[in-house]
């Protein structure tokens, strides 16, 4: 089984997020082979979720507040992400820590906080150009993967990483596969020390319908997290069809 997780990010207003779900909702997908889920805007979540009820799809949210309720002006809480029926929540995506400058310790909060709301975090990890040129992709990682693991305690409760350089992301210089494996393989060993049981690892950066079986055929690459391709409906049906060929 592969994940294929589609991130619509900010591409889609709100009637065409429902349209694209309603869309996706007609299709038959063998589940057997692959986990499916979605994370749309935040204004369209509900309407999402209500649209991918019965179908092979899940939902996430892109982004979530670590306090369930309060006086913070323009956020949303993983509790009330979870209310709506959400599963899974995108956790420290480059565009966050980056465009948004959230830090790893607000990175930590929000994977606590999803935990603790009953949603499934997917934490974002990932180099950037600059690091890979001075060789330093191991110690972004490391450093990623330690603010946001050393002493949490998961107590059964599930995880996911994705794997996204940030130089492959939206740029269609997607990563070699043989060097997503390398780095998926490094993630896993790595994070033994924290002891967190069985933690998929996906890829993402500019994955395409062409590209995707040269990723998902690895074994140690769990899974895919798509940007862009994902919120083109013709596309994204045909990189899921691959995955499940
Ligand atoms: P991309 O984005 O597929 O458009 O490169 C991936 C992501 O940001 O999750």
């Amino acid at each position: 089984m592969k994940y294929v997780f589609g991130n619509w990010k900010m591409y889609l207003g709100y009637d065409e997020s429902v349209g694209l779900a309603k869309d996706l909702a007609g299709q038959n997908f063998d589940t057997k082979k692959v986990t499916l889920a979605v994370f749309p805007s935040a204004i369209s979540t509900k309407s999402i979720t209500d649209e991918l009820k019965n179908s092979s799809f899940m939902v996430g949210a892109q982004d979530a507040m670590w306090i369930p309720h309060g006086a913070y002006t323009g956020a949303v809480s993983a509790q009330m992400f979870k209310d709506i029926g959400c599963t899974y929540a995108l956790v420290g995506h480059s565009e966050r820590r980056h465009i948004f400058e959230e830090h790893s310790d607000t990175v930590r909060k929000k994977l606590e906080a999803s935990l603790e709301a009953g949603l499934i975090p997917v934490l974002c990890v990932g180099e950037t150009k600059e690091d890979k040129v001075a060789d330093k992709r191991q110690y972004r990682l490391k450093k990623q993967l330690m603010s946001a693991f050393e002493g949490l305690s998961l107590s059964g409760r599930k995880l996911l990483i994705a794997y996204e350089p940030v130089w492959a992301i939206g740029t269609g210089d997607a990563c070699l596969p043989e060097d997503a494996q390398d780095v998926i393989g490094w993630i896993k060993q790595e994070i033994m020390q924290y002891h967190l049981g069985e933690v998929p690892v996906l890829y993402g950066g500019s994955v395409t319908a062409q590209n995707v079986l040269s990723f998902t055929s690895i074994l140690d690459i769990d899974g895919v997290l798509v940007g862009g391709v994902s919120t083109k409906k013709d596309e994204c049906i045909s990189l899921i069809r691959s995955v499940c060929s």
